[in-house]
């Protein structure tokens, strides 16, 4: 079976680059994916899948039907935004829209999935259960995976698995984590209400910048004295403001952040934490405040059973070489966390780095990716696909 689908995947090699070149320079904006979903739902279409568009807003969902009668429902995730990036790598296929670029891959992610829905449409239908195509938007805003659960498409799912490119891993090889991938992202609104009066008379007043700046120092001590070392917390205040002119004393401040951790005790427990440290700092000095904690993205945990699928698929197509564990998480945000809430999941990074120059890294306006990991991908996640009905115990045999 590895060598038939290592085959149709090679055999359509030049066209998934195609697609990948023409995804990268017609990128779209979170939520504007228009072009996109229907460029996917027309190669979905023409492969024979199933196809349901506006899921999820701008999402595609494509069903591929088992020809046995395994319940069990395997779903495969990709994104399709881009980013608010002008684009700087001189390629031929850079993007043509102005300011938009796919600098985080994901026109790779739904390269691959389209990539993986061909070849398991050519095998000719092996499949034991129903395999379903999640192509979701919004994922650089956190907000695609939840419109799309809203409109049914982790329904009946019992396994999923996702992807996400890597330039740090070389191309041909794919990176698995056990466990923890990425941190939970919320984000954290602090006003700071004092009174205002004369900058040389501070007994009159309650200087609302000096209490936030003790807040802030407070919250990172209190980090490195209060939470666990073991379960990483960044707290990160990125935008501050307040005041109106030198020499008066500013009335109100507000500090706006992001809070990242990977535990999901830690995180739960997440929003008193500040808000207990606010509150008694605040009390000191006779000021008021505001709070808002507001949650993001949960962590994504990728289960142990299907990642195993995952390393097992990969080492079997690619060999030792092929596969890289990886041993940290990382504190990124990611919403695959929230199809996570549904069924068991897990999300591997497929290495699309270059062997002999260098690399930048996502996001980066020069980010470029060696598109031989493509097939690498769409290989692996096939493979995988097909192996999660034969390995768990429901009687399915290999057919092969
Ligand atoms: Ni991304």
């Amino acid at each position: 079976m590895l060598t038939r689908i290592k085959d149709i995947a090679a055999n359509l090699a030049p066209r998934l680059v195609e697609i990948r070149r023409h995804l990268h320079s017609h990128p779209e904006l979170s939520g504007q994916e228009f072009q996109t979903a229907a460029y996917v739902a027309g190669v979905l279409s023409s492969c024979g899948l199933r196809v349901k568009e506006g899921i999820g807003k701008v999402g595609v969902v494509g069903e591929l039907e088992g020809q046995g009668n395994d319940p069990r429902l395997l779903a495969i995730r990709t994104d399709m935004d881009a980013l608010p990036i002008v684009e700087r790598t001189g390629l031929e296929f850079a993007s043509r829209q102005e300011g938009v670029m796919h600098a985080c891959g994901h026109d790779v992610h739904t390269t691959v999935g389209l990539g993986t829905a061909m070849v398991l449409a050519q095998l000719g239908h092996p499949l034991a259960g129903t395999i379903r195509f999640l192509f979701q938007p919004a994922e650089e805003i956190a907000q695609g995976a939840a419109w799309m659960v809203q409109d049914g498409a982790m329904e009946n799912v019992t396994g999923i698995f996702s992807l996400h490119v890597f330039p740090s891993i070389s191309a041909g090889v794919v990176g698995i984590r056990y466990g923890a991938l990425t941190a939970a992202a919320d984000d954290l609104e602090i006003t700071i209400i004092g009174e205002s009066g004369h900058g040389a008379r501070p007994h009159e007043a309650i200087d609302a910048i000096w209490i936030a700046s003790q807040i802030i120092t407070t919250l990172q001590q209190a980090i490195s004295r209060t939470q666990n070392p073991l379960r990483p917390v960044v707290l990160t205040i990125g935008q501050i403001s307040g005041g109106r002119a030198p020499n008066v004393i500013a009335d109100q401040v507000r500090l706006l952040g992001t809070v990242r951790s990977l535990h999901p005790e830690t995180s739960e427990a997440l929003p008193d934490w500040i808000e207990q440290i606010v509150a008694n700092v605040c009390r000191s000095y006779g000021a008021r405040y505001e709070l808002k904690y507001r949650r993001g993205t949960p962590s994504v945990q990728n289960d142990g059973i299907m990642t195993q699928l995952l390393e097992s698929a990969a080492g079997e197509a690619w060999g030792n070489r092929g596969v890289q564990i990886i041993h940290e998480p990382s504190l990124g945000a990611e919403d695959f966390s929230v199809y996570l809430q549904y069924a068991p999941g897990s999300m591997f990074r497929l290495g699309v780095g270059f062997k002999d120059r260098h690399n930048y890294p996502l996001h980066h306006p020069q980010f470029e990716v060696d598109e031989s990991a493509i097939i690498t991908g769409v290989v692996t996640l096939a493979y995988a696909a097909y192996k999660y009905w034969q390995q768990t115990p429901s009687g399915m045999k290999d057919r092969e």
